[in-house]
């Protein structure tokens, strides 16, 4: 048996796979965010500690094997969080998410100390606030007696695992989400640590993401009834480790994934493509190899909005079920899903949503569809820029959210123009963690292989030429409406 062990931002999900990638049981067990002030999104590093300690107890109090058989744990991790340690490896403050947009001025002077181009040429990435850098400076400016505490960085998910092993690692696909890797030479940047004046020990030893790092600790064996000779692997980033885990492991593959935000991911083996900062670029949980990605901030989260404010008696099902009953195009209704700002293509945190060619005729179904849609044409944005820089988008496997509703991976495939693979046994990034930790504990001779057997494609999504044709006016439609709304929020 392998654990993946999901730390996310709203809970811990765990998951217990044997080694056919059966999953055999799976606890999830929520922390709440803490918002001081607007933009401001904390937690405490804590709470993930006990909460998995719970988990993982009541997981295995319900095993019926041997605790000796679980014989590996990885991890899937929120990405971007800044977690500080003083000397003596104690918590300097709560950790600061990559949801918290506190560090707009931070992300300017990061431009003036570096340059955009050459923060580019290094990182690979642009300095956006969610970014752990401009966080780390936020504090150096905002909180200097606790900067002046702090001895070392950490990412969410290699703090929980320094307390389940006591040894301290990053690995190289959260590193990259930190503005501080150096994405080809996979190692920290010097020239961006000596600007920001940073000491060598600051940023922690860098390893794979399969890695094995130790064994757990006998506090925290003891704690949760787990041997204490179980191997502990690195584990990725949530992106990487969704990727992993559906199978996005060779060039060519490419992942929408909806949930409340939505991304769009795409495997690269080289590292050399430059799309300019336009899309995200990181170092992916397999070994020498890269994906890109792109964010739209609310993607799921426009249809939780939309129900709350527009049909809060009603369930996602309800809403989406509807959908199916309004023509392509919502009737003449377009959204723009910005209502939380934007990522990919515009980077512009200001902007905000709008529903435009509303008709006395219109009723909610159609707001509904629009809704859908909108989301969908903003993904397709990214998706447009993979293939401007030349990559094939040909088929797309489509988890979480957006993956449950048969309309949706059918508009999917029809305003993505490609075919959409939906998976029969689709559990996000905790089994990407799992996977991880099955091919740490060389059950398989590579991550393909581990793949081969634990992933299970269901049904495809094919485009529709006349439906396809019909959206691609309207989505021609939709990319003009960013410029012409902007100012509106400026
Ligand atoms: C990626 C990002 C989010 C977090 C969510 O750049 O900010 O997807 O990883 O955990």
């Amino acid at each position: 048996y392998v654990l993946g062990i999901d730390l996310g931002t709203s809970a811990v999900k765990i998951l217990l796979l044997n080694q056919n990638g059966e999953i055999c049981d799976e606890i999830s067990k929520p922390y709440p965010l803490i918002q001081e002030k607007s933009g401001y999104s904390e937690q405490d590093p804590l709470q993930w500690v006990d909460r998995t300690t719970e988990a993982l107890s009541e997981i295995v109090a319900q095993f019926d094997g041997e605790v000796q058989d679980i014989e590996g744990i990885s991890f899937s991790g929120q990405m971007h969080g800044l977690v500080l340690l003083d000397q003596n490896h104690q918590l300097v403050r709560n950790a600061i998410l990559w949801n918290d947009t506190r560090t707009t001025d931070q992300c300017r002077q990061i431009y003036q100390a570096i340059g955009k181009e050459r923060l580019l040429d290094i990182t690979k990435n642009p300095a956006l606030e969610g970014f752990t850098l401009p966080k780390l400076l936020w504090v150096k400016e905002n909180e200097p007696d606790l900067y002046e505490k702090a001895a070392v960085f950490m990412l969410p998910k290699d703090y929980l695992r320094y307390r389940m092993t006591g040894k301290i690692h990053s690995e190289y696909s959260d590193a990259a989400g930190t503005l501080l890797l150096d994405i080809n030479q996979k190692e920290w940047s010097k020239e961006i640590c000596h600007h920001f004046e940073l000491k060598e020990d600051f940023c922690p030893e860098l390893v794979e993401s399969h890695a094995f790092v130790g064994t757990l600790n006998e506090e925290f064996a003891k704690k949760t009834g787990l041997s204490s000779s179980t191997k502990v692997f690195a584990g990725g980033a949530d992106n990487a480790c969704g990727a992993i885990g559906a199978g996005i492991l060779t060039e060519g593959k490419t992942l929408c994934s909806i949930g409340t935000s939505g991304v769009i991911l795409s495997y690269e083996q080289g590292g050399d493509r430059n799309f300019q900062g336009k899309v995200h670029y990181f170092n992916h949980g397999k070994e020498n190899a890269y994906y890109s990605m792109g964010v739209t901030l609310a993607a799921g989260y426009s249809l939780s909005w939309f129900k709350d404010v527009f049909a809060e008696n009603e369930s996602f099902e309800e809403l989406l079920e509807e959908v199916k009953d309004v023509p392509i195009g919502a009737n003449g209704l377009l959204f723009t899903p910005y209502i939380v700002g934007e990522r990919t293509p515009h980077a512009d945190s200001a902007v905000r949503g709008s529903f435009i060619g509303i008709d006395a005729a219109h009723t909610k179904k159609d707001f509904s569809r629009a809704v859908i849609e909108g989301i969908t044409f903003s993904l397709n944005e990214s998706i447009e820029i993979f293939r401007e820089n030349g990559m094939e988008v040909d088929t797309i496997i489509s988890i979480g959210g957006g993956a449950k509703n048969k309309e949706w991976l059918q508009i999917q495939a029809d305003v993505f123009n490609a075919e959409i693979v939906k998976l029969t046994n689709e559990q996000g990034p905790g089994m990407g963690a799992a996977m991880l930790a099955a091919y740490g504990c060389e059950w398989f001779p590579t991550l393909q292989e581990c793949a081969d057997q634990f992933i299970r494609k269901g049904k495809t999504f094919f485009p529709n030429k006349d439906d396809a044709e019909k959206y691609q006016k309207i989505y021609r439609l939709y990319k003009s409406v960013y410029q012409q709304t902007k100012e509106l929020n400026e």
